[in-house]
């Protein structure tokens, strides 16, 4: 028999996110007292107004294929919401609407990378942009941080990374899993390396709404709009909305790009669903307030596990900014043993040992590409956050 399956699968890791959320909810659903400190979606429901909408669309029979590429209403409130959060001004036609972030992030991926080309992916990273890289056949080259500098790569090393393959960069501020946002100098440096070199930028601003410090959203195309033609934005509603499972993103960006996203999504998915898109569209043009409550909870209980986390020796992280992420650097605790007698020596050991021992589900930071860190999440209750840590931090002491 040939070999079954194709060498860009047999390459490919699952999710490291998606996995320990599964395991944890695997032990919990046994009955075990976990709490979970792995997730990476807002522990809020989707507000009423916009489930009410979805239900319209149901009875109303709006149940049918829809344009490839979006509802044309849907693509207006999204090219309008960017003139409102980032004065820029987009038409419909460079607009296109996916399943997810995600999916706007994979698609466009395909449409501007290929074999020979090299993409510039900032650590710690969120998970799948590597793998998202790997399957358009192109090249990530990690450029990396240090927390003392909250995680704000050098401009010095990204220059450094720069290649004549070089065809495109990744950002993702505020950042999933440090919680960080990229400063104005770095954002500028960053766009003029990206005039000088002429690759592209993609910008994931999927946490826009959820930063702490009271300013509205920012991006590359803020601080440098002369980079239109090279930048593509990625949003949706998942984290803003707390509508994670509704699987609604978006790509804007030139025209040219977005069809051809378009094109590739009309050849494997076709439209985003029918509901969601009216569900997506009401988060849009509906009441805002449910953005300001949930913001206001995330930057709150990030004060709350900053202050708890602080509390316990050898533990160091920057106070989260924004998202709901902690970036938490255990690695004064590597070379440590736990009672069984196994020594915790990189980020993989030490959620383990924390999950069977604390009963507390994090995420281990070389699945980000920094394994001196746990990704700790504060999308839960206060009492939770606490508990949480406080076993942690039991955990921590029994370790010889
Ligand atoms: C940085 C980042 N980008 C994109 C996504 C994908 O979001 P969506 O649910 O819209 O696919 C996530 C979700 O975890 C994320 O953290």
């Amino acid at each position: 028999m040939k070999e079954k399956l194709a060498t860009r699968v047999r390459q490919l890791k699952p999710s490291a996110t998606l996995a320990i959320n599964a395991k944890a909810k695997a032990l919990k659903a046994q009955g075990i007292d976990i709490i979970n400190l792995s997730a990476g979606e807002p522990d809020f429901d989707t507000p009423e107004h916009i489930k009410e909408a979805a239900i319209k669309a149901i009875r109303e029979g709006f149940t049918r294929y829809t344009p490839v590429a979006g509802i044309p209403e849907l693509r207006e409130a999204i090219a309008t919401q960017i003139q409102k959060d980032y004065g820029l001004s987009y038409t419909p036609e460079e607009v296109v609407v996916s399943c997810g972030a995600k999916q706007a992030l994979f698609n466009l991926a395909q449409a501007l990378f290929e074999e020979g080309d090299e993409v510039l992916v900032l650590a710690p990273y969120w998970v799948s942009y590597p793998p998202i890289v790997e399957l358009a056949g192109a090249r990530p080259v990690i450029v990396p941080s240090e927390k003392e500098n909250l995680f704000e790569p050098e401009l010095s090393a990204l220059e450094r990374a720069i290649t004549p393959k070089t065809k495109g960069l990744i950002l993702n501020s505020p950042s999933n899993p440090t919680g960080q946002l990229y400063s104005q100098n770095f954002l500028k440096g960053v766009a003029e390396l990206a005039k000088q070199h002429g690759f592209f930028i993609i910008s994931d601003d999927i946490y826009d709404k959820l930063r702490f410090d009271g300013r509205g959203p920012e991006n590359i195309l803020t601080v440098a709009p002369e980079l239109r033609e090279q930048t593509i934005m990625v949003n949706g509603v998942s984290k803003t909305y707390a509508m994670t499972g509704w699987r609604i993103g978006w790509a804007v960006g030139p025209k040219d790009i977005i069809a051809a996203v378009s094109r590739i999504q009309g050849q494997s998915t076709s439209n985003a669903t029918s509901i969601a898109q009216k569900a997506a569209l009401e988060a849009l043009c509906g009441p805002q307030d449910c953005i300001v409550e949930m913001r206001e909870a995330f930057k709150r209980r990030a004060t709350l596990l900053y202050q708890k986390l602080k509390e316990i020796p050898g533990l160091d992280l920057p106070k989260p900014q924004g998202t709901f992420y902690a970036f938490v650097d255990f690695s004064a605790y590597y070379g440590r043993q736990a009672p069984g007698g196994t020594t915790l020596e990189d980020s993989l050991t030490m959620c383990d040992y924390l999950l069977e021992e604390a009963k507390v589900a994090t995420v281990p930071g070389i699945a980000f590409g920094d394994d001196r860190c746990l990704r700790i999440s504060f999308a839960n209750a206060d009492e939770e956050i606490e508990k949480g840590v406080s076993r942690i931090g039991e955990a921590l002491k029994k370790l010889a």
